[in-house]
């Protein structure tokens, strides 16, 4: 655990430049120095096409779903990309992070792009802290690299009434490749079968509103019963 958030901590300033298109070559991977470069000129090249589209269809999301004074949790919250979206759109917005780095650049981001809203900084681990109370829940990019996924939805579910989240698809072929060849797993993500997530749902008296498949995974509309 400890490590896995040091990771955070030292590249999340550079997370949000994947949604630019610009260079990703500053995120540090462990191992050597010329396979971090090769990476970032062959599949991270990629990434940063899949991290537009992602951005775009979260937009979209919290378009359609967030009204004036809706109370939207950014779960993992990160440079506050959405939390700033959602801010924009008159929601009261809890941005969480476990990551002091995260919440500082979120801080910034939304003092400069949105600095009217109404916001609460929370450095939490959405798997093992109280969360607060929201209309709407948002975890893009999160989940895979939880390490306890019963833990995050008994956190989250209870507190909040729709949950818009991205997993990562085991059964996907570039994850199976992931799993034969651990080298390319270069973040130490983590996936979720969507029999796994549905039970989760099931136990908590949830209920799957729409799944679409996105990259190498699916995000998942999900409310309770
Ligand atoms: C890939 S970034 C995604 C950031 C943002 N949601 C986005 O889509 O741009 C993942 C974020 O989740 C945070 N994170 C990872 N595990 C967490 C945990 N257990 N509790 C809280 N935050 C966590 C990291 O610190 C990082 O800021």
């Amino acid at each position: 655990m400890k490590l896995y958030k040091q990771y955070w901590e030292e590249n999340i300033a550079q997370w949000g430049e994947l949604y630019l298109d610009i260079s990703h070559g500053h995120e540090k991977f462990s191992g050597p120095v010329w396979y971090s470069s090769a990476y970032h000129a062959s599949i991270g090249r990629l990434e940063r096409k899949l991290m537009a589209q992602r951005y775009e269809i979260t937009k979209a999301f919290i378009d359609q779903y967030v009204k004036p004074g809706t109370t939207f949790s950014d779960l993992g919250c990160g440079t506050g990309i959405f939390t700033v979206q959602a801010l924009q759109k008159g929601a009261k917005v809890n941005a969480i992070d476990f990551s002091k780095s995260a919440l500082e650049i979120t801080q910034r981001n939304v003092l400069k792009y949105a600095p009217e809203g109404e916001i609460l900084f929370q450095q939490a681990d959405v798997q093992a802290d109280e969360l607060p109370e929201s209309d709407i829940s948002l975890a893009m990019g999160l989940t895979p690299y939880l390490t306890d996924l019963p833990a995050f939805m008994q956190h989250v579910l209870p507190k909040t009434k729709l949950l818009y989240c991205l997993f990562i698809d085991p059964s996907h072929w570039a994850n199976r490749l992931r799993g034969l060849l651990p080298f390319l797993n270069v973040r130490g993500l983590r996936c979720h079968a969507k029999s796994q997530v549905d039970k989760l749902y099931a136990q908590h008296g949830w209920r799957l509103v729409q799944r679409r498949v996105f990259a190498t995974g699916y995000i998942d509309l999900a409310t309770k019963n």
